[in-house]
């Protein structure tokens, strides 16, 4: 079992449908959908999605800001934090993504909690 996390995850293909999802589950989550009120959506999509497949060990090289300088002096909280991860897993199960694989992008998610959690 050598896949990377990124070929069991659908691929650049899959992981575009997973990112795509992730975004409107935000757009129709009233704990954050504020925070996206002015984004362009095929933008916010298109980043969630470079970052997704760069960071689980695809081809795509992500161009957008580190976590902190995307966060910083937004004054994010833990509750909208844990929103952001709710709408992942959402997303994973729509498609159709083990328990295994879920589990594996919450730990990386959360990892990167003191980058953007009252920065
Ligand atoms: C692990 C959790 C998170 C990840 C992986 C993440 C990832 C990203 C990425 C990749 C960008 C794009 C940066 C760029 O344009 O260069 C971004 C922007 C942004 N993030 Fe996050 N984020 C997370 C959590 C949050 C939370 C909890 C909030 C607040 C509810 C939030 C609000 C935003 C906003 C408002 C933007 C700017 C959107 C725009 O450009 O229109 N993020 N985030």
């Amino acid at each position: 079992m050598s896949e990377s996390l990124y070929d069991r995850l659908g691929g650049s293909e899959g992981i575009t449908n997973i990112a795509s999802d992730v975004i409107d589950n935000h757009l129709s989550n009233k704990t954050i959908a504020p925070r996206f009120a002015q984004s362009d959506v095929a933008t916010i999509k298109n980043a969630a999605a470079t970052f997704f497949i760069a960071g689980t060990g695809g081809p795509n090289v992500y161009k957008g800001k580190d976590m902190l300088t995307a966060h910083k002096g937004m004054n994010i909280s833990a509750t909208e934090f844990m929103a952001v991860l709710d709408d992942a897993l959402a997303a994973l199960a729509k498609n159709t993504i083990g328990q295994r694989e879920q589990e594996e992008v919450l730990f990386v998610l959360y990892s990167m909690r003191s980058q953007i959690v009252l920065v």
